[in-house]
């Protein structure tokens, strides 16, 4: 693959936006008082993520002293967490305020661990390893938003041996739903995609597309078949606001690929929808069916994208995706304000 020419040959830019890194649920289930900790890895950092003083925070995962994992620690009750080796304790800010074998001593300056922001929304805890910019924000869900939804299930994050980039292109690319999915998600028979105009809009790409109503008759009722409006934050969000042709109800799919390294992601996803009785399996039990039918194609394709991979017009989306990942690295490179502009520039093709 040596000879291949990487999309992004940068991809620092990626920390400049907030990722999710795990969620509410998964830290609570981590210790008795719920504050954690726990590890993660975002952008090949290893992260410590715990509940400090009532706030989430989240630090890189080495005791200054001799780099034992914080996360195999302990969060003490004076809102520390405390390293497993030695028993070094950190506060909030990331700085060792507490060294066991000798408290009197001035603690090094060089006590420390990297703090980074982080923040919970949505029940998820989200993390930005650069903030130096501060110009971006967490990805919009409009889960909690629309007041015809009843219910917002949470799920349980799932990791995929697959780039970040690859799995926001694999939920977006309507090329594919006829041959990974048939029967399932789409009818054989319509193969042929629509053109769809596409917008950026408030760092968000947007498009819709009306499936072919006829599907309704061969595909089973969990389908969430019916006009897709999608509205995702760049770069790895999508927010699938569906009006499902069975009933003329909403349904929302949304998920948020977290880069875990160049080859690898942790994907979170919300659904909400408007029915009272419905249990939380069974949509879930049919997006499963719908991501096992994915990932063992999606983890064939190498992590990064490459500039010789060859595009139809039909691949509209991700063509215009690619575009925009590929003017952020570029613009990041040059710094904050051109970062910006190739954020929140809007193109508008859509009447
Ligand atoms: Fe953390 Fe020694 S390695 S206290
Ligand atoms: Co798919």
């Amino acid at each position: 693959m040596n000879a291949l020419t990487p999309l992004t040959a940068d991809q620092s830019y990626l920390r400049h936006f907030w990722h999710p890194v795990a969620t509410v649920n998964e830290l609570e289930a981590a210790d008795p008082a719920g504050n954690g900790p726990i590890g993660r890895t975002l952008l090949d950092e290893p992260l410590v993520i715990a509940k400090l003083n009532g706030k989430y925070v989240a630090m890189r995962d080495r005791c200054a002293h001799r780099y034992a994992k914080l996360s195999v620690g302990k969060v003490l009750e004076n809102n520390r967490i405390q390293c497993p080796y030695h028993g070094w304790e950190y506060g909030a800010s990331g700085r060792c305020e507490l060294m066991p074998a000798c408290p009197s001593d001035a603690i090094p300056k060089k006590a420390f661990t990297p703090a980074y922001a982080c923040e919970e929304r949505y029940g998820i805890i989200w993390v930005r390893l650069d903030s130096s910019w501060d110009c971006t924000n967490i990805p919009y869900c409009e889960a909690w938003e629309n007041p015809e939804f009843k219910r917002q299930i949470i799920a349980e994050p799932y990791n995929w041996d697959s780039s970040a980039e690859r799995r926001w292109e694999n939920f977006t690319d309507f090329s594919h739903f006829a041959y990974v999915h048939p029967g399932t998600l789409y009818d054989p028979a319509y193969s042929e995609p629509a053109i769809v105009p596409v917008d950026r809009v408030g760092g968000e790409l947007r498009f819709f597309m009306e499936p072919g109503r006829d599907m309704l008759d061969t595909l089973p009722d969990d389908s969430p078949l019916g006009s897709w409006n999608y509205r995702n934050s760049m770069p790895f969000s999508v927010n699938l606001s569906i009006r499902l042709y069975k009933n003329d109800k909403p349904f929302l799919l949304w998920t948020t690929s977290s880069p875990t390294s160049q080859n690898s992601c942790r994907n979170f996803m919300i659904i909400a929808h408007t029915e009272d009785d419905l249990p939380d399996s069974q949509p879930l039990d049919f997006q499963k069916l719908v991501l096992a039918e994915d990932q063992p194609v999606i983890e064939t394709q190498p992590g990064p994208i490459y500039l010789d991979e060859v595009s139809l017009p039909t691949d509209k989306i991700s063509n215009q995706y690619r575009k925009w990942l590929r003017e952020l690295s570029t613009a990041a490179a040059k710094g904050e304000e051109a970062f910006k502009a190739a954020l929140f520039t809007d193109v508008t093709e859509s009447k």
